[in-house]
């Protein structure tokens, strides 16, 4: 299988590693290359990580991953987020800002 090319990996930034992000199936990092940034999932779903902005689009509260509800919820107001960061519930009105992520080499990484 061909890999991605050296120069897209270069917009790659890493934000933590597979054993953090496996003992909860999250991960959060207020202070990455990239801001804050919420991973969600685990090396066994690797192809299905999901991973956006946590600050809420509201007032800028950390939403959280609701695993039952397949939701980002936040804790101020309870605006209700879906994987994709599209809104599903107010008072926010703006989606959550989303990344791509991918583990490698036991690392987590996402991309703008
Ligand atoms: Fe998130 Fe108000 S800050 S709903």
């Amino acid at each position: 299988a061909s890999s991605p090319s050296q120069a897209a990996t270069q917009d790659w930034q890493k934000v933590g590693t597979v054993t953090e992000l496996n003992k909860t199936g999250q991960l959060l990092v207020q202070d990455s290359p990239v801001g804050a940034v919420l991973v969600v999932g685990t090396s066994k779903t690797a192809k299905n990580l999901i991973a956006v902005n946590p600050t809420c689009t509201h007032k800028g509260c950390t939403v959280a991953w609701k695993t039952d509800k397949n939701q980002f919820v936040c804790p101020c107001h309870d605006a209700e987020f879906s994987g994709d960061g599209k809104v599903q519930e107010g008072p926010a009105e703006k989606p959550l800002k989303t990344y791509i992520a991918k583990i490698e080499s036991g690392a987590v990484f996402v991309k703008p």
